[in-house]
């Protein structure tokens, strides 16, 4: 199993939108899958039987606290990828390149509308930024394909000239960025 190929994608599709650089867990990077969250570590290499990850979204720690919280449980097969995964040892690999990306540097704009047109199974992620510092993130995930859209409004604090980029991962996506 690869974390990038095979466990990435469902924490893409199901979980990211929740569990991000907020605060807590963050299942966006392996590294903030392995740091755990509120309840510490949640992997345990080589044992998935007893990582606390396996029991939020296998249904023992009841409805309540199976992730994705208010949707539908993951698949068996997304369940047992998961576990076989962490019973190999939970390890890394390389990241997949996203299969497309936009990019647009921006100058005293008030507003950005942003309309994306995905393909099924396409993760979207829309940051703004300036230099490193993102001031902007969204993501989206998008198991049927269709039309995503987003408008972001300049805050006092933000420098004069921003980049926008778009990236959309596992399955392509053609965006627009629009700005006023
Ligand atoms: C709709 C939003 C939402 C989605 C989607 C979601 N979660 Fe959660 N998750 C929460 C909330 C809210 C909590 C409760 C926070 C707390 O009490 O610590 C939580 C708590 C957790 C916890 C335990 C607390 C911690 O920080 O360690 C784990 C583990 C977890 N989620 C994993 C997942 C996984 C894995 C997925 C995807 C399969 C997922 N979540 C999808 C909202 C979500």
């Amino acid at each position: 199993m690869s974390f990038h190929e095979d466990v990435a994608r469902i924490l893409a599709m199901h979980c990211n939108s929740c569990h991000g650089d907020a605060g807590g867990l963050n299942t966006r990077s392996y590294a903030g899958l392995m740091k755990g969250g509120n309840k510490g570590k949640l992997i345990e290499p080589g044992k998935a039987e007893t990582s606390l990850l396996v029991h939020y979204i296998d249904g023992r720690r009841g409805r309540s606290q199976t992730m994705p919280l208010g949707d539908d449980k993951l698949s068996p097969e997304q369940i047992a990828t998961i576990r076989r995964w962490i019973d190999e040892g939970a390890r890394a690999d390389k990241p997949l390149p996203p299969a497309t990306a936009e990019s647009k540097t921006l100058r005293g704009q008030k507003r950005f509308e942003i309309a994306c047109r995905a393909e099924p199974g396409a993760y979207l992620l829309l940051k703004i930024s300036s230099g490193a510092a993102v001031l902007f993130e969204r993501v989206a995930a998008r198991t049927t394909g269709g039309e995503e859209r987003w408008t972001a409004h300049t805050e006092p604090r933000w420098p004069e000239e921003v980049t926008v980029t778009i990236e959309s991962h596992y399955a392509p996506s053609s965006c627009k960025i629009e700005s006023q």
